[in-house]
């Protein structure tokens, strides 16, 4: 992360991403980093576990990818396909059944790039997967289930042109254009991303600094940190927020005062539905994770409501 600059809002994005392990919608105009972003979220990952990494070995190696004389993957993997792939390369399966890029993501980030390229077909075999976080593919000679636990990270421009809401250049989509652009995204899909955030074009000031931003070593640190505080809450039985149960999430998700009133207020005030409620707090719980506190805070939920709630005018 030392070569990105600025996009302060975006990296605090992915940190709480990395620490909780939820999915993340970026948007923004062309160049604004969305896809170096992206990129750069394995190296703020913890590093795999030695169980994690044989997983990632076996998947690659049945799927024919792995590199000669490489014996292990000991990096976490970062699949980008292209949008224009079948259902069958992303979820796995075909005449010759292989894992599917959702697999081949496994322990790593998934990114899709351009997401509303990709055919709705496509985004929708996301779906299960992202719950169960493994794969049933049919063959001849019967089931093989594949492990795909992944963070998912899209990216997006706000509408066909790019520049909507863009702070100098203006947008030439009608706003029906505009609609139907964002529209062409799988709701179910989008209802499970916890996280959106917006990457604005960078201003002048920002693009011309030549001091390093923070590395992702030392990022990567306060990661560890906060999974290690959220781990040991569960006895190590969840390896991150992102998999909490909404049993789990009424057990472990407790808001203080100020806390509670914030989010009744966004609950009235956005009419939020009940998966939504329970996906700000998770991120809200991986907020307070950082603070190491057992109780979410006013200031936890409202950054989760925040990271929410930042792209809801380009569905307007
Ligand atoms: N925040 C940034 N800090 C440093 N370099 C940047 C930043 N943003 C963009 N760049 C430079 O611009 C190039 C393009 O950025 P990138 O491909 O990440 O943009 P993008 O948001 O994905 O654009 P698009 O919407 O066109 O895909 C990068 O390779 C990098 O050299
Ligand atoms: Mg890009
Ligand atoms: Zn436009």
């Amino acid at each position: 992360f030392a070569d990105i600059k600025g996009q302060d809002a975006a990296k605090t994005a992915l940190e709480i991403a990395a620490a909780g392990g939820h999915n993340v919608l970026m948007i923004g105009p062309p160049g604004s980093g969305k896809s170096m972003l992206a990129s750069r979220l394995p190296s703020i990952l913890p590093p795999m576990t030695i169980e994690e990494a044989i997983e990632t070995t076996k998947i690659h190696s049945v799927a024919g990818i792995l590199p000669p004389g490489v014996s292990l993957v000991s990096e976490r993997p970062f699949r980008s396909p292209h949008h224009t792939l079948s259902c069958a390369s992303m979820a796995g399966g075909g005449k010759n059944p292989r894992p599917g890029e959702i697999s081949l993501a496994h322990n790593g980030v998934l990114f899709l790039d351009e997401l509303p390229e990709f055919d709705r077909s496509v985004s929708e075999v996301l779906r299960q997967p992202l719950e169960d976080r493994v794969v049933h593919i049919t063959r001849v000679s019967g089931t093989v289930n594949y492990p795909c636990s992944f963070i998912l990270v899209c990216a997006m421009n706000p509408c066909k042109c790019g520049y909507y809401g863009h702070a100098t250049k203006a947008c030439t989509c009608t706003p029906k254009a505009r609609l139907a652009y964002t529209a062409k995204i799988s709701g179910p899909l989008l209802d499970r991303i916890d996280i959106h955030v917006e990457v604005p074009a960078l201003d002048y000031n920002e693009l011309s600094r030549t001091e390093p931003a923070e590395p992702s070593a030392e990022i990567r640190s306060r990661v560890i940190a906060a999974r290690a505080f959220a781990a040991a809450r569960t006895e190590g039985a969840l390896t991150c927020n992102g998999l909490m149960t909404p049993a789990d999430i009424r057990r472990f998700c407790r808001m203080d005062d100020a806390g509670g009133r914030l989010m009744q207020t966004a609950y009235d005030k956005f009419a939020l539905s009940a998966r939504a409620y329970d996906r700000i707090l998770k991120v809200a719980r991986t907020a307070a994770d950082f603070d190491k506190s057992e109780i979410i805070r006013k200031e936890h939920i409202g950054l989760a409501l925040q990271l929410r709630s930042m792209s809801k005018k380009y569905w307007q």
